[in-house]
Order: C-alpha cells, then structure tokens, then sequence
C-alpha cells in the first residue's frame, strides 16, 4: 500500500515526538519516501539527525538557511506528498491549524498541502478534553483532516487519561487502512484455495500432486493488493503470503473441504484454484506399510468435490470462479465443468500450451463465464494472469 509513497512527516513539540524515529524506519520499511518537517519546538524532544538519518532525507524546520540562504521551499514540499502525517500535533499545532495560523514551516507546509493530512494528537489529558481542543479537533475533522485518536494510558505528566499519541504501528495500520478504502475490492471478502492436497497412505507417506500453489498464491496477493480481506486456505506448498492475509494450513481434501465449509458463507468472492486429490485411501494404515509382495494395492475412495459443494449453497451474490485442468478436449470439458458445478466463471488451462500449468511462473488461461463467452489470453507471468482473472470479477461485481 505504501511503497513509492510520498510521505511527509510533520513533528511537533511533544515528548511523542521521539516515536516518530520508529514511524519513519515503519515507513522506510515498507517502500515510502519520508521527508520531515520539524516545528523549532519538536528539536527540543528528537533531533533533526536522528529523523534525517532514518528518512535519508534533509529535515527541514526553519524557512531559510542561515548559512546558505537557501529557501526551504514549503510549496514544493506540500506538493511533494501524497500523504502528510502531523505526529505528534500538539494543542498548539492544532489550534493553528484550526485557525489557519502560519508562523512556522510546519504551518505554511500544512497550508500549501494538497493530499490527505493525518493528524496524530499528543497532550496531557485535561488539554485534550478542554473545550478548545475539541473544537478544534472538530474544525480539523471538517476541514477533511483524518484525526487518530489519542490513547488512554500513563502521560509524560505521571497523569493517566486519554492523551498518548498512537503508537507508530496503528499509526501506519490507520493511514494503510484508509488508503485501502479506495480501492477496487475494498470492502470484499475473497476465499481462495490454493496448492495439492496430501492423502495419507500411513504415517510417512502420501498421494499428492505436482501443484506448486503459485497462481492461487498471486490471486490471494491481487486480490490483498486491490482491497479485499482475503482468506486462502492453502494446501502443502513451500510459499509464504502477504501479513495481512488469513492463511489457513491445510493437508488432506477433507481438511480443505472443512475449512471451505466454515469460510465460505462469509465471502463475496470464492476462487477455487486448489488441485484436490480426487480419491483418498479408504484407511490410513496407523503403521508404516512393510514391504512384502511384489505389488501393492491400495483402495481410494472418492473425495468429497470442495467446488461442487459450494456451487450448490452459494447465492446470485457470490460469486464463484473454478479452475480446469485439462488435456484433452479443453473447451468442451471446461464448459462441463462451469455448468456441472455453478460457476459464473471458469478459468481453463491446457497442459498442451507450453509453460502454463503446474510449477511455471507462467500461464495460459481462457475464460470462459457462463454466459458462455470465451476470452482467450495470451502466455504471461502468473502474476499478470492475476491481474485478467480480477479484471472479469470486477467487471462482474
Ligand atoms: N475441485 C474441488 N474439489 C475437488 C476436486 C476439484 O474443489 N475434490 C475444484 C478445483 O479446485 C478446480 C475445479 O474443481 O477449481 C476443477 O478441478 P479438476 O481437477 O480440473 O476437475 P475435476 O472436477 O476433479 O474433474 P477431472 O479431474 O475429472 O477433470
């Protein structure tokens, strides 16, 4: 959400100021560009050379250089960022910028400012619940500010009441949170699965198969990346997915089934991109299996089908997308299938085409929805395959 972001930090004169250290190294971490600002005050509580050597940046706090006679350009400044964070604002600061005040850097960069402004306030209790303050907090609020709210907890003062700055995690947690709300699949939720089942045969060995998970993996990441609040229920695979997606470990179809089962009423969007084993043993031997004859036969029963199930409970609301594996007889099979099991789409891939399917970081896809058109898409990483696959959900959504 926040790599290549311009960020600008503005420090005011509150002991909070010295968390903001941590809220830039957050920042940097997660791919921003940080330049700060500094009320005169705020160097008292952190010095311009902490902040500069994190931000990598110059810090600014004064109009000019006395030294250069250079211009610290507010202008540029306020037009630089995409999004600019005021942590800790003081009563002071606040008050200023309620009344358009503009007797620092700080305040004229405020001014000059076209993005979203964030505001962190941090004052001793009794100043955060005096009437001033509210009122000024409701005029920032009006004037389109976002404010994060104080905490309750011990002060700088020994007093404990609402008036700690946010800590630099939710701080970061906040300003992700409401840039996510722009986006495309904001307010979506999306199930996937992803990746081979293991059947156990006895306690060391399994059927399983050659999925590796990476297109239900780039489909989890996209569809994280677009908005949604994504679930992916995730067979045996050696990938690793994005903090904020709920990941659930399975082994076995059952376990799959299982916890499809449980997610699935919830979801707005249901992507079944797993390769479940058809069949499973009978009965797992509880010892390992000794060699003896020359052959060995094994009974599988059938497996419950995860994407059968869910196309029977699902609601003209939901919608939900299967995959298709095949090798002979694609299209035809496809269609079966996308009728079979309710789908509004399928997505089909042919072990005939070159690079597509299993291990490839490629893929080659048709679509076919159950209006019965047929998109067929060109050879692509799995990860621009993602991006055709949400195209046409979006476009249904
Ligand atoms: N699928 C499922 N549960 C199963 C088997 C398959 O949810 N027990 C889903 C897969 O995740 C995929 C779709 O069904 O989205 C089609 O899987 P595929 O193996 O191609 O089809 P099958 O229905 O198993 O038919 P066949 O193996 O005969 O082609």
């Amino acid at each position: 959400m926040l790599s290549g972001k311009n960020i600008l930090l503005g420090v005011t004169g509150g002991i909070a100021a010295y968390k903001t250290a941590n809220l830039i190294r957050l920042f940097k971490k997660l791919g921003a560009n940080v330049q700060v600002v500094m009320t005169p005050d705020a160097k008292e509580f952190v010095t311009p050379l902490t902040l500069s050597t994190l931000s990598e940046n110059p810090v600014y706090s004064v109009f000019s250089d006395e030294e250069t006679g250079v211009w610290n350009n507010h202008v540029e400044l306020g037009l630089w960022a995409d999004i600019f964070i005021i942590a800790p604002a003081t009563a002071n600061t606040i008050g200023k910028m309620a009344g358009g005040l503009c007797d620092n850097l700080l305040m004229a960069t405020y001014l000059s400012a076209k993005c979203t402004v964030f505001v962190a306030p941090a004052m001793d209790l009794d100043m955060y619940k005096h009437a001033t303050t509210l009122q000024n907090i409701a005029q920032l609020k009006a004037n389109g500010n976002l404010i994060i709210d104080a905490k309750e907890g011990e002060l700088a003062s020994g007093l404990v009441g609402k008036g700690r700055m946010e800590e630099p995690e939710a701080i970061v947690s906040f300003v992700e949170n409401h840039l996510r709300k722009g986006l495309p699949l904001f307010g979506k939720r999306v199930l996937l699965t992803a990746g081979p089942t293991y059947e156990q045969i006895d306690p060391v060995r399994f059927v399983g198969n050659n999925s590796s998970g990476k297109m239900g993996y780039e489909l989890a990441e996209k569809a994280y990346v677009l908005g949604a609040t994504v679930t992916l229920v995730s067979g045996p695979t050696n990938l690793t997915a994005s903090k904020g997606i709920n990941k659930i470990d399975v082994r076995s179809a059952e376990d799959m089934f299982n916890a499809v089962a449980e997610e699935y009423i919830n979801s707005d969007v249901i992507i079944m991109a797993a390769a479940v084993a058809d069949y499973t043993p009978e009965n797992i031997a509880s010892q390992k299996i000794k060699k003896s004859d020359n052959s060995l036969q094994i009974n599988l029963k059938s497996t419950k089908d995860i994407l059968t199930t869910v196309g029977e409970l699902k609601t003209d609301k939901q919608l939900l997308i299967g995959f298709a594996l095949e090798t002979t007889n694609e299209i035809n099979n496809a269609k079966s299938k996308l009728s079979r099991k309710n789908l509004d789409f399928i997505v089909l891939n042919s072990l005939n085409d070159k690079g597509a399917g299993f291990g490839y970081d490629t893929n080659k896809i048709t679509i076919i929805d159950k209006s019965n058109n047929v998109d067929e898409f060109e050879l692509k990483p799995k990860s621009e395959v993602a991006i055709d696959i949400f195209n046409k959900i979006i476009s249904l959504l």
